[in-house]
């Protein structure tokens, strides 16, 4: 069925797409969010359909205010009211226990709960408007970059969502820090903004999970030891990948001439390399706000192969990385 999506910069119509069961793709400072009533059933089932989910991925909610966490979660754990404490509003996303009242749809059956208070003014305003918790995924097809704009969510969505609530580009760029605080030490499942470093400030006993930890070994050993099976469900499916293929190398000086190929990075590629697309960044913040901006750019020039030069794993470059090895897997 094609929709026709409303383009709107008015919080409050958007507001009234999602108290009437309908899908509103809006902006937080990681990226994009498809939206629904995450106390409404059939309202989220239309998320998995318009991005093309595998219903075994589950989706965060997203709160308006800290205090909404009782009705989402139960039995939170000390360190996890630090982190929330510290942390929200922010790019992190809490596990935890489920609240009866959050239908399985939204967690794909888990007992668990990702929850998330995003940082964004608008992104606030329309859970508040709207009087819901909203759950979200990023709103792209799935598979593809998330959206740091609302022009790259109607190039996914156009047609299959109800809404988009038009607003700046993402600040960050990329998703939320995932951290598990189910068990008796927070673990980061998925790396983002916020650093193994940042928790371990809040609760000094945080970890990474130990997939993440083993996909560092093995890159610093080159071993060929493939890391064991994610505890945070999507970051096994594919994820993050432009049409055009993605190589990691470590010197853009190493890259070889070829016809359409892009590069981005912090070191400037030799002066006489013809690129289609190149962005130098200026430090690893900037490489991470524009990644999947620049992804969706090769795409749309036909770019055929995007080169990106590894960072160090300290701070945002272990998102960075993990980022950019996912899409150059396939
Ligand atoms: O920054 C973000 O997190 C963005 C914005 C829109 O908030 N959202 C986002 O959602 O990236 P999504 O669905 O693309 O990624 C959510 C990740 C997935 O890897 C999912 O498997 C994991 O969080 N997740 C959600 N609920 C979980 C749970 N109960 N247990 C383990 N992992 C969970
Ligand atoms: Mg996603």
């Amino acid at each position: 069925m094609i929709l026709e999506t409303c383009l709107t910069r008015d919080v409050h119509e958007a507001a009234g797409f999602i108290r009437a069961g309908e899908l509103v793709a809006f902006p937080t400072e990681t990226v994009y969010g498809l939206g629904a009533d995450a106390t409404d059933a059939a309202a989220v089932h239309k998320i998995f359909k318009a991005k093309g989910r595998p219903e075994g991925n589950p989706l965060i909610v997203h709160l308006g205010s800290s205090e909404d966490v009782e009705k989402v979660a139960i039995n939170l754990s000390p360190s996890a009211k630090l982190l929330l404490k510290s942390f929200f509003p922010g790019p992190l996303t809490i596990i935890l226990e489920k609240h009866p009242s959050i239908p399985s749809v939204v967690t794909a059956g888990l007992s668990t709960v990702g929850v998330r208070m995003p940082d964004n003014g608008a992104a606030l305003e329309l859970i508040n408007l709207s009087r819901r918790l909203i759950a979200a995924p990023s709103a792209n097809i799935s598979g593809s970059p998330s959206p740091t704009t609302w022009q790259a969510v109607a190039e996914d969505l156009d047609g299959r969502i109800a809404c988009i609530l038009q607003g700046a580009m993402a600040s960050l760029g990329l998703e939320s820090t995932v951290v598990d605080c189910t068990g008796s030490t927070p673990q980061i499942l998925r790396p983002g903004f916020i650093s193994l470093a940042e928790l371990q400030r809040v609760v000094p006993g945080s970890v990474l999970s130990p997939t993440l930890t083993q996909i560092q070994t093995v890159r610093h050993h080159e071993s060929g030891r493939k890391p064991s099976g994610p505890k945070s469900p999507g970051t096994a499916f594919r994820h993050y990948t432009p049409r055009a293929a993605v190589f990691v190398v470590d010197n853009p000086l190493s890259i070889q001439p070829e016809m359409n190929i892009a590069y981005i990075g912090l070191e400037k590629p030799e002066d006489d390399l013809t690129l289609k697309l190149t962005h130098v960044a200026p430090d690893k913040e900037d490489y991470a706000r524009m990644l999947f901006d620049f992804f969706r750019s090769c795409d749309s020039e036909g770019v055929r192969s995007i080169y990106c030069q590894s960072v160090s794993e300290q701070g945002v470059g272990l998102a960075i990385m993990d980022r950019i090895r996912r899409a150059s897997s396939r």
